[in-house]
This record gives C-alpha cells, sequence and structure tokens, in this order.
C-alpha cells in the first residue's frame, strides 16, 4: 500500500506574513489543502523556532502568532481542512530533537548553507546560540513527527530537508525502519522562488524593509508598487529598457495571467509582447507599474476584506490553534512513542523486557 500523503509547513511568526511568503509557499499551500490528495495537512506556526534567534524578544514572537494566523485564514486556510497549531505547544517535538542530536555532527550542522547565511546575517559568527546552531535538528522533529511525506516550502529550506532525510535514514538504519522520509515541494514558477523586496535588492524581507504585507492597505500598496526598482538606466520613455533583475517584471512574471491583460492592458496580448515593448524602447515604467498595481491590488484585496472579517472575533482564533495543537499533539505522541520503542528506552510498556532481565539474572 502507498504511504498515505501528508503535509507539515510552518513559518516562524517575526512578522506579518508578506506576498513573497504568499507566492512562494501560502498560494500553493491552499490549492494543496483544497487538491484532496493528502491525508492530512498540518501547517505550523514556528514560535519555538523564533526563538532561536529572538530569546530577548518573547513579546514579538507572541504578538506575531496571532498575525500569522490572522494571515493564514485571510489566505483561505481552513481549520477544516487544514490542522493549524503552534510549536511550543507540542513538546513532544523537543524530545525527539534530543534524540537525534545525537545522529548529526557538529560539522555536518556547520556545513549547512542555510545556518551559514544566517549567522552572518544576524552577526552570530563569535557567540552563536546553540539553539539556533541546532534548529536544523528541531525542524527534523518538526517534519517527522507528523510523519510528512511532503513539504512545501521555499528553496531556501532545501538544506533542512537534505538534513532530515540524512536523519531519518540514520534513524532508520541504527534502530529499524520508523521515520518517514520527506520530500520537498517547491513552488512551481520560477519568480516564486525568491521574490525580491521592492528595492529589487535581495529577498523580500523585513528587517530590510523592502515588503508589501498581505495585510498592506489599498493606498499603500499603490505608493509601494510606484516606488517600485525597476531599470535605472530606462531613463526616458523612448530608452530602451531591461527586464533583467526589474523588479516590476519580476512580479509581472509572478502575478500577471492572459486574463489581466484582457482586462487592463488589451494592447498587449500577454506578458512577452510587453516585454518585447519594454526592451525597444518607448514604454514607460508607470504604465507598466500601473498595470501591476491593478492585478495585485485585485489578488490582495479579498485577502484584506477576508482578515478584517477574522480580525472581529480574535477569541475564536484562539480556540482554533488550541484545537489544531490538540490534534498535533496527538499524532506527535504516536511518533514519539514508535521512536522510544525503536530506541529501546519504553521500559514500562515492554513486558518482555522484565521477562528477559528475570531470565538474566536468574541464570547467573
Ligand atoms: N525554517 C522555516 C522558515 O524559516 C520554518 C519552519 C520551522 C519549517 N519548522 C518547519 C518549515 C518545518 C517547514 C517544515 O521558514
Amino acid at each position: 500500500m502507498d504511504k498515505e500523503k501528508i503535509i507539515l509547513t510552518a513559518d516562524r511568526p517575526t512578522g506579518r506574513l508578506h506576498i513573497g511568503h504568499y507566492v512562494g509557499s501560502l498560494k500553493q499551500r491552499v490549492e494543496l489543502q483544497n487538491s484532496g490528495i493528502y491525508e492530512k495537512v498540518f501547517i505550523m506556526i514556528a514560535d519555538a523556532q523564533a526563538l532561536t534567534d529572538n530569546a530577548e524578544n518573547p513579546e514579538k514572537v507572541r504578538q506575531n502568532v496571532i498575525e500569522v494566523a490572522l494571515d493564514y485564514l485571510a489566505c483561505g486556510l481552513d481549520p477544516k481542512k487544514s490542522i493549524i497549531f503552534i510549536q511550543s505547544q507540542i513538546p513532544e517535538l523537543c524530545e525527539l530533537a534530543f534524540y537525534y542530536m545525537n545522529l548529526v555532527t557538529v560539522s555536518r550542522l556547520q556545513r549547512n548553507p542555510t545556518v551559514k547565511t544566517e549567522i552572518q546575517m544576524r552577526n552570530f559568527e563569535t557567540s552563536i546560540p546553540v539553539g539556533f546552531f541546532t534548529y536544523p535538528i528541531s525542524q527534523a522533529s518538526d517534519i517527522t513527527a507528523f510523519r510528512a511525506t511532503t513539504v512545501p516550502v521555499g528553496e531556501d529550506q532545501e538544506p533542512m530537508l537534505e538534513q532530515t532525510r540524512e536523519i531519518v535514514r540514520k534513524f532508520n538504519a541504527i534502530y529499524g525502519d520508523t521515520l518517514v522520509e520527506p520530500e520537498i515541494l517547491l513552488p512551481d514558477n520560477a519568480a516564486c522562488l525568491r521574490l525580491p523586496g521592492i528595492d529589487g535588492k535581495s529577498k523580500m524581507s523585513k528587517s530590510l524593509n523592502n515588503c508589501i504585507y498581505l495585510s498592506e492597505t489599498t493606498e499603500d500598496l499603490k505608493k509601494k508598487v510606484m516606488s517600485m526598482y525597476t531599470d535605472p538606466n530606462h531613463l526616458r520613455v523612448e530608452d530602451p529598457g531591461s527586464i533583467v533583475g526589474n523588479t516590476v517584471f519580476t512580479y509581472l512574471d509572478a502575478f500577471s495571467k492572459a486574463e489581466h491583460f484582457e482586462r487592463y492592458l488589451p494592447d498587449y496580448a500577454n506578458l512577452d509582447e510587453l516585454k518585447m515593448h519594454y526592451q525597444r524602447g518607448g514604454l514607460g515604467d508607470v504604465k507598466v507599474k500601473k498595470f501591476l498595481n491593478a492585478i495585485m491590488q485585485e489578488e490582495l484585496e479579498p485577502i484584506r476584506n477576508k482578515r478584517k472579517e477574522f480580525e472581529k472575533d480574535v477569541p475564536a482564533i484562539y480556540e482554533m490553534l488550541q484545537k489544531g495543537c490538540f490534534i498535533a499533539r496527538e499524532t506527535a505522541a504516536y511518533t514519539l512513542n514508535n521512536v522510544r520503542k525503536a530506541m529501546k528506552i519504553n521500559y514500562f510498556d515492554d513486558q518482555e523486557l522484565i521477562k528477559e532481565q528475570v531470565k538474566r539474572f536468574s541464570q547467573k
């Protein structure tokens, strides 16, 4: 029989979610949730992982748990179909991580490219918190506790998945077949893999102040789109422009569909025609930006409105999360039980053990 397909994915609650999260992952999650292919879908708010580099900021993490939950619901994640829960409420995850730590070397963690970049970004070089350093192991617990077969995440998480698969293989080789080896599921549109910030510099990130948030107001969204980085050498409308590294075109790659041209820019059949005109010269940035703004308003308006609805009943959101935690905990406890058994640390529920020991000592 085929293994049942299970999804687990997560976000660190360090800020509201932005459109990089949306095109890179949230949108696809909603589709996966509604596809009916998956037996279970677990969506975790990774507050414990957020604390690995925010130990001094518990309030920030606490405030953003609800922000992220609201963004999830606004995007269409549905607690009737997905189990939405909070990492810190599942203590089984810590115990799993404690055992997995024996299967990973310090040098292997040091080689993890994501950890390497994050250490640099946070200026942790000389004083890396141990919890932060070992978070790939904790992430392996997150994934394996729910027996996830499929982990939809951005490409920056590839090293985490590789680390998880190594732990699973090692565990199963030593202790017998217990854990499920997961696969990464990347977004299919290349532009969605690493959506740049509006400054065009690097990935959208709160610390760089280059984000468009899902909950952005109509006016702020427009302002941000109109101020986006384009081709700095495209000074006059007649000048030929470059679309490479041009944020507006990258966003169009991620967001535009044929129907948008019909609706807002009928002079062009598709994005290729628009790009060609821009490269030839004679197409101004403002026109392209206005088009992008129309598309983004259309995409984000329903999300913004849904969010406002959910904000009206915050206690219901916490109740939903608490239910999610309850179910998630049962699942993780089941896996932990199997892990303990495989590792032979299940002393009190193993009748054979006592019999064996009785025999061993009576033969002395
Ligand atoms: N590291 C992920 C991020 O920064 C969040 C995360 C925590 C995660 N645990 C996970 C993602 C388990 C997928 C599976 O976005």
